[in-house]
Order: structure tokens, then sequence, then C-alpha cells
């Protein structure tokens, strides 16, 4: 997830590009950048790190150009550099786009230009958009960007400027957001309404498929396709800059918990072929003769991201048929370690930086392991130092506890296993293409779900925000979501809570089961179904306060709970990515009910960089 912006208009336009990206940070902060026309020439700065580097070097800049384009980059192709920075200009160095998306085909694309004699400078994808629009390019840019786009597959949010037309901007978008603005002779463009507030609070959204061409005070909105003229309709906003960064919402983390359906879309984006259910992860950088030499899978992770390692645990053993062991980071170090060449070691960590999991990533190292990293955070440390990485194209992360990321890292993983099963031979074709599809169809399914079920969990949170402990049971591949219910509740709320495999009930933690105890089980239809309706029975036996996530055709749920959450039916192997969700929405009200620092929850952080 990256910010762009762009103005064309009768004020200064450095300062409301920097300003536009400040506003924007939040999107993604490795590396930022701007362009503006002067005197004839395209003027162009881009630093590494944050937005600071570029205002630095642009405090010792005159200039009164009034048209340009910004950037602050999330990476997603090419770690965080200058040269990685946007905007990317094509080979004449006079045309210059900014971009927010992922470029699927980009490889293809680069290849093809590289043989028509087009000179790259980066590692991005974006840098592709550049060379492909100077390649349509026969003097009217609007016509060039039209027929550029048709090859691209992916998602774009683009602004484009060309040194020869210097009176227009031309902005286009699909499935990544981009908004319009007009204001005293000037028109702008952003990735998002916050970097508009201080110009304007009438925007127009553009829609996917949509171009739009910006000159001084006047847009000109068409289809993409055809060229066909739309009309749009302004819209005023009200909301604060504060709320604006959260598009509305009263935290970071509700944001992102409703940003999961994009987030599993970016990170299965142009990895699985929707037909076949094929799946290719280049970036492993291993040959099938390595793959099929590994004899075990060890994952290694801390936190949220170690629940994920342990959801992932039961797909690899079931699909892939290899052994797998699954550590906490800081106890993975201590231990002695029966790593070597045929042990592939899978550190996973949405920042990249966490200490106890580069440490075990350096021992797995040391003893001839191949490490494959599942990371959020382009060229992070444990990216860097893994042998390949699978991105989860989440977009940063900016509430303390883990929501979209997890539900990216479980997608990442669960493409790593259809991955390994076929390079492997242990899933069939026909099951590839039945796990494929559902797995596609699970963004769309969750975008349904969450409306109904933040109103469903917020009446429950209100019956059980006083509530001085919980407790959290699942089986199979759902005990993992238990334990992340489980911390979810604790880290934000501050309320005590346990996660438990549904089984282990008897031996223990059934002795805290009293009508002041709310117990909160999964429950799908799945082959340990029976099982887990046995444990709630045995809670109810003991008057347990029962609240169930399960299948709304289950019936049988409503004789067992007052509470019920009732959720579509999924594939099995599927089930964690879905159930985690209400988890997620009742331990974030719960918390708002209780007045906590829902964002930055106390004695926490984002990344736990010491030991
Ligand atoms: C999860 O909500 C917490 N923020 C924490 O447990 C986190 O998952 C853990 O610190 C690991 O962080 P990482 O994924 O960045 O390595």
């Amino acid at each position: 997830m990256c910010g762009i912006v762009g103005y064309i208009g009768q004020r200064r336009v450095v300062p409301i590009l920097l300003e536009g990206l400040k506003r924007l940070e939040y999107r993604g902060y490795d590396s930022a950048g701007l362009v503006y026309l002067q005197d004839g020439r395209l003027h162009k700065y881009r630093c590494e790190g944050k937005l600071a580097n570029l205002e630095a070097v642009m405090d010792k800049v005159l200039t009164d150009s009034t048209i340009g384009l910004g950037h602050t980059r999330w990476a997603t192709h090419g770690p965080p550099s200058e040269a990685n920075a946007h905007p990317h200009c094509d080979c004449s160095g006079e045309l210059v786009v900014v971009h927010n998306g992922i470029i699927e085909n980009f490889q293809t694309l680069r290849e093809k230009l590289m043989a028509q004699g087009h000179v790259f400078t980066s590692q991005t994808d974006t840098e592709v958009l550049a060379h492909l629009i100077e390649e349509h390019l026969r003097g009217d840019l609007v016509k060039a960007v039209r027929e550029a786009l048709k090859e691209v597959e992916g998602s774009f949010a683009l602004g484009v400027m060309w040194l020869k037309q210097p009176e227009l901007l031309v902005a286009a978008r699909y499935q990544s957001p981009l908004v319009l603005g007009v204001h005293e002779g000037g028109s702008f463009m952003a990735s998002d309404i916050p970097a508009l507030l201080p110009f304007t609070r009438d925007v127009i959204f553009l829609d996917d498929g949509e171009m739009a061409v910006l000159q001084g005070h006047s847009l000109q909105i068409s289809r993409l396709d055809d060229g066909t003229p739309v009309e749009k309709v302004m819209q005023h906003i009200d909301w604060n800059a504060g709320m604006a960064e959260k598009s509305g919402y009263r935290h970071f983390m509700l944001k992102e918990i409703f940003e999961q359906p994009q987030s599993i879309l970016n990170t299965f984006r142009g990895r699985i072929d929707p037909e076949t259910g094929e799946v290719k992860l280049p970036e492993i950088a291993l040959s099938s003769e390595e793959l099929c030499a590994i004899r075990r899978i060890s994952l290694v992770a801390c936190g949220t991201s170690w629940h994920a390692a342990l959801v992932a645990k039961y797909w690899l053993e079931k699909r892939v048929g290899l052994p797998v062991e699954v550590d906490i980071a800081s106890e993975f170090r201590y231990r002695r370690l029966l790593l070597g060449p045929d042990v592939m070691v899978i550190p996973i960590s949405q920042s990249g930086e966490t200490a106890d999991t580069l440490a075990g990533l350096r021992l797995a190292k040391k003893l001839g392991a191949k490490v494959i990293a599942i990371c959020n955070v382009v060229g992070s440390t444990i990216t860097r130092e893994s042998d390949g990485t699978i991105y989860t194209h989440a977009g940063p992360e900016i509430g303390v506890a883990s929501t979209k990321a997890f539900t990216s890292q479980l997608t990442a993983l669960f493409l790593l296993t259809l991955f390994l099963g076929q390079v492997r031979g242990t899933i069939l074709p026909e099951k590839a293409r039945e796990l494929g599809k559902q797995l596609i169809e699970l963004p769309g399914i969750i975008e349904n779900e969450l409306p109904r079920l933040q109103e469903q969990l917020n009446v429950i949170a209100e019956e059980f925000s006083r509530s001085r402990d919980f407790l959290y049971l699942g089986r199979g591949a759902n005990f993992p979501i238990a334990l992340e219910g489980a911390l979810k509740l604790k880290e934000i709320s501050y309320i005590h809570a346990e996660g438990y495999a549904a089984g282990e009930l008897k031996h223990g933690p059934i002795a805290l089961i009293d009508r002041d105890m709310p117990v909160l089980a999964l429950a799908p239809k799945d082959s340990v179904y029976g099982k887990l309706i046995s444990n709630v029975e045995e809670v109810k036996a003991r008057h347990g306060r029962m609240i169930l996530v399960g299948s709304a055709s289950d019936d049988h749920l409503a004789r067992l709970s007052d509470y019920v959450i009732g959720l579509p039916d999924v594939h099995e192997d599927l089930t964690p990515l879905l159930y985690v969700i209400p988890l997620q929405l009742l331990s974030y009200q719960i918390a708002v009910l209780r007045g906590c620092d829902v964002d930055q929850p106390r004695n926490l952080a984002k990344s736990v960089t010491v030991e």
C-alpha cells in the first residue's frame, strides 16, 4: 500500500505535495519522492527512509512550479532505496509515473520492454508502467496511458505526467483507491482523503476502470477502456484529519480488521491461477529437486505470528506429508537444534525485525537449513537474511494488535502449502483447483460478513466487557485461533484470557468453569466437530457462559448457547481465516467499552526488537 498525490493549478505545487504525502505516511513510509515541472524540465527528488528526509532535501529547493506528482512508498517489489522510490521515468526521462498497487504481470512486461530496448533502473513493478506508456506514446499522453493499461494485469492507482503536455496530469485506477479534488483554479489527485483535506473537502472518488485528465480547474473523467465520458457526483467530506487517516474508522485496528478482504486478496493476487489453483512462488528460488529433498519443516515465530505457524502445521502435515515443528522463537534459539540442508526453516514475522525470530533465523542459517521467511515489510532485516521471502501484501499495520497481517500470514502459508503439495505431488490437480477456488472466494465472503458480525459482536461485547477472565476453546487448526482470540483480548482489553485445546478441558481448566466464566468455543462443522460439542456440553453442565462460533446452518448451536455467531460454510482448511474475524471484533469492542487505548495498548510495542 503506498500513497500518491498530484496537483496542477495556480498554487506552488511542492508544499502541496509534501503536505499531502505527510498525511498519507500511514500508507507507507520506507521511501518517498516527488517530481515537478519547471522551465521545460522535470525535476525529480527521491529519498530512502521517512518523508522527513525528502522534506529536508526540498527545504533547499526554490521553485514556483505549479504541476507535480508525489509518492510515499510501502515496498512490494524491490527493497526500499532511492532507486526504487517513486516517481519512475521512461527512457527519455520526460515521462514520470507514481503508482499504488501490484502489477501482477510486471515480469513478462519488463522482459518484453527490455527486448524492445527499454533500459530499467529499478527493481520495481511500477517502472514497467513508465516504459509501457512510453512504448504507446504517439504525441497523446491520454491515449498512450489508455492503451498501455490494457496490457496490465493487477491493481493500480496511477498518476502520470509528460514534459511534452505540461498542461495536464493523467490519473487512472483499478482496485487501488484514487480520489480527486478541485479548488481555486487547481485540481488534485490522491490515494486517500487526508491528502486533500488541507485544500478541499469536496472530492470525487474515481471508480475501478476509470481515468481522469486534470487540467487546472477542470476534470474530465472517462472509462479507461473506451474513453466514454463518465459523470461523477462531488462528495463533501466532514471528517477531521485524524479520522480521515483511519478512513472514518475510530481506530486503526478496526480499519485494519475491515481491510482484511483486500489484504488477503493482495497476498494471493498473481500467485494462484484462478482456473487450475496452480500456485507459483518464484520468490522461494529453490529448484523442484531442492524442494523435493526437504525432509522436515520448522516454523519459528512470536506472538500472533506463532499462532499462524501453529495453523500452518496442520495444513502442511495434512497436504504435504512432511513433519512440521513449530517453535516460539525465544525457545527455538536456546534449545539444541537438529537442523541441516534437508530442513526448511520458515521464520514468520509481520515487522521482519523481531529480535528472537531474527536470532532463530541466524542459527538456522548457520546450521545449513534453507530459510524462507513470511514477512510484511520488504527489505526488513529478516527478509534480507533469508534465502527467500514470501511477502504478505497487507500494507502497513499501524494497530499494535495484529489483525490483517495475521490473516495475510495465513494466506501466504496456505499458498505455500498448495505450492509444496503441487511440487512434491502430494496434492492432486483437482484438489488444488478446489482449494484454490475456495481461497479466491474467501475475501468476498469476509467482506459480506463483516458489517453484520461487527453489529452482533458489539452486542455480545456489552454483555462480557466486565468479565475478569475468559476461556477460548478450539480443536485442530482452530486451536491456534483460540490462542489468537485470547491474545487479542488480553493485549488490548487487559482481561486475563486463555486459549486451550478443547480436549484439554478435563485436564485442569474445567475447574475454572462457573457462572462467571465466559467460554468461547470455535465449532465449525469439521472433522472434530462432535468432539468439540461434547466439550461444550461439559461447560454447559457446569453453568459456564458459552459463546459459540460456528456454521450459520448449524441450528444445534442455539440449543447450547445464548450467544451464537453463525458464519458461512467454507472449506475446513480455511475456517481459521474466517473464524478469527469475530474474535478480533469481540476483543476490539470490549477494549473500546473498557476505555482502553486500542491502537497502542499499555506496555506493548508494534515490533519487539529487543530480547
Ligand atoms: C500480536 O497482536 C502482537 N502485536 C505480537 O504478539 C506480535 O505478533 C509479535 O510481537 C510478533 O511480531 P512480528 O510478527 O512482527 O514478528
